[in-house]
């Protein structure tokens, strides 16, 4: 019965502990790779950085979200060769989910497919051109 008890009280403690883990991560793979541009508040830089914060498309469907930042765009570069599953699936966790933003967490398993579409789509376009 001790036992069963460290078990349920060892269980309990990851639990309180995991999402806090996920969110310092995501945090500071954000303030890393994003807050030059987007800015530590989410805020970006009007005129040149548009805001995460409060952001619809960033609160939207999550696989355009994902593929935005794997692939880049216009002023924004590509993060697909610099970023893992994890530390991708960390980061849009985190900024989904702070500022205000109260969007869903998206995990690494979400990050590998919408990168393997992104890739079925580039090679589509490869066969086309040639
Ligand atoms: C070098 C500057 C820079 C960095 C670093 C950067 N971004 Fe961006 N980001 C931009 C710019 C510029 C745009 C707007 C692109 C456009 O006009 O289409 C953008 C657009 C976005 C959008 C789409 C917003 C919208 O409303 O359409 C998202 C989401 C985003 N960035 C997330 C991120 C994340 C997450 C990171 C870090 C992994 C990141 N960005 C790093 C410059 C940057």
């Amino acid at each position: 019965m001790i036992f069963a008890h460290r078990v349920a009280g060892l269980a309990l403690v990851m639990a309180a502990l995991t999402p806090a883990i996920a969110f310092a991560d995501g945090k500071s793979l954000f303030l890393d790779n994003c807050s030059a541009c987007h800015q530590p508040t989410g805020k970006g830089v009007p005129g040149a950085f548009p805001a995460l914060a409060g952001s619809a498309f960033v609160q939207g469907d999550p696989k355009i979200v994902m593929t935005t930042v794997l692939n880049g765009r216009a002023g924004m570069p590509s993060f697909k060769d610099d970023l893992s599953d994890a530390d991708l699936s960390a980061i849009l966790t985190y900024v989904r989910s702070s500022w205000g933003n109260k969007a869903a967490a998206v995990k690494p398993a979400d990050v590998a497919a919408a990168r393997a579409a992104a890739k079925a789509v580039a090679k589509g376009r490869g066969l086309q051109a040639h």
